[in-house]
């Protein structure tokens, strides 16, 4: 396909560098394409940027993300086509993980233990029996349990807990572990990383261009994207091993978290979520979460806490994310971004769906299309 083109211009450019931007470069690569990441934040050498401070903000959603891989325990009253592709992600996981993992000689830290849902008062309780038996009623699987059938499984659990469910489904994977193996991947399949920010897509010297700049597509494309922020912790058991297997997604006196344990000893906890554009981390969002994970967990009072960080979910208005060709400008590009709280979980099937696209000419759903907010729909294949 370079055959006959100008120097340095290839085939396919791609705007982002987190999981959904590599992993649709690794699939394009390895369907034949000549792709170049373009990141402000990856060095050309596709190895991990060097580490941020303790407390602050990150960049992109994907470095502070824990990673749940919940079609489940995130599916909404009123979201259909959503739960759908969170669902159809999902299934793609377990072989996304087993051939990335493969491709990048590196560990991912996908697990498969499941997610308890786990309720602290009568109300939350009732909060929670609300969604999970609207979860049941769409043929997703969660089972109600009772407090010892809970504490049976996670002794660590608080005597207080009202009950709560458990989802098998509900699986993990570290966004880090997975975005380091991506890089290598991509890396080994051809890809090339350009360290540049990107100002106007038509700066990007290449025959056809995806969008997957998170937060950043809304400056890109004009796009209805915005920042939904979430400050998440990071913990870490004494002896480096957490008490417990399970994802906990926790009810606690009207607040919710989830409790996200790793192999090798860190525990996530997430995450608040507000509508500002700023990455503070706040006294009060930190006490928030601690608060609520104690209730449930009483043991992570004894744990270290060694990071506390804000990121932006790339929000929609209907919360699905824009997957489709669009027009910007004087450029048609592809566009793949606002997965608002699913971009790992939408990994995968983002992947084969743009690759699809570009290689195959396969078009994407309508529910996902960018034309849904306007009518500036182009023709991709
Ligand atoms: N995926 C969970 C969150 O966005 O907080």
């Amino acid at each position: 396909m370079s055959i006959g083109r100008r120097a340095g211009r290839v085939d396919l450019g791609i705007v982002g560098g987190g999981p959904i931007g590599l992993a649709v470069a690794w699939r394009c690569a390895q369907r034949g394409l000549d792709v170049a990441v373009y990141d402000d934040a990856t060095p050309e050498d596709g190895q991990r940027p060097p580490a941020r401070k303790a407390i602050g903000e990150r960049t992109g959603a994907w470095e502070v993300a824990a990673g749940m891989l919940a079609p489940v325990g995130e599916s909404c009253f009123g979201e259909p086509e959503l739960t759908a592709l969170l669902t159809d992600s999902a299934a793609r996981w377990p072989g996304f993980a087993a051939e990335l993992e493969a491709a990048a000689s590196a560990e991912v830290g996908y697990r498969a233990e499941g997610t308890l849902v786990v309720a602290l008062t009568a109300d939350d309780l009732a909060a929670a029996v609300r969604i999970t038996a609207y979860q049941r009623d769409l043929g997703l699987g969660i089972d109600r349990l009772t407090p010892s059938a809970l504490r049976e499984l996670e002794p660590v659990l608080s005597p207080r807990v009202r009950g709560g469910a458990l989802a098998p489904g509900d699986h993990q994977v570290d966004p880090r572990r997975l975005t380091s193996a991506l890089r290598i991947a991509a890396g080994r399949a051809g890809v090339r990383f350009v360290r540049r920010r990107v100002a106007d897509v038509c700066e990007v010297y290449a025959d056809r261009v995806v969008v997957a700049a998170g937060c950043g597509a809304a400056r890109l494309t004009g796009l209805p994207v915005r920042p939904v922020r979430g400050e998440v912790l990071r913990l870490r058991a004494p002896g480096g091993d957490p008490g417990f297997r399970h994802v906990i997604r926790g009810y606690a006196d009207g607040r919710e978290i989830y409790l996200v344990p790793r192999r090798d000893g860190e525990v996530v906890l997430g995450a608040t979520s507000h509508e500002r554009a700023d990455g503070a981390v706040t006294a009060g969002g930190v006490l928030e979460l601690l608060r609520a994970a104690a209730d449930l967990i009483p043991e992570i009072e004894e744990y270290a806490l060694v990071e506390a960080q804000s990121g932006a979910r790339p929000g929609t208005p209907d919360n699905r994310p824009i997957l489709g060709g669009w027009r910007t400008g004087s450029r048609e590009v592809v566009v793949a971004t606002g997965h608002y709280r699913h971009g790992i979980l939408l990994t995968p099937v983002t992947a084969d769906l743009i690759a699809g696209l570009l290689v195959d000419g396969v078009a994407l759903p309508d529910a996902f299309e960018a034309a849904r907010f306007t009518e500036r729909r182009v023709a991709c294949a």
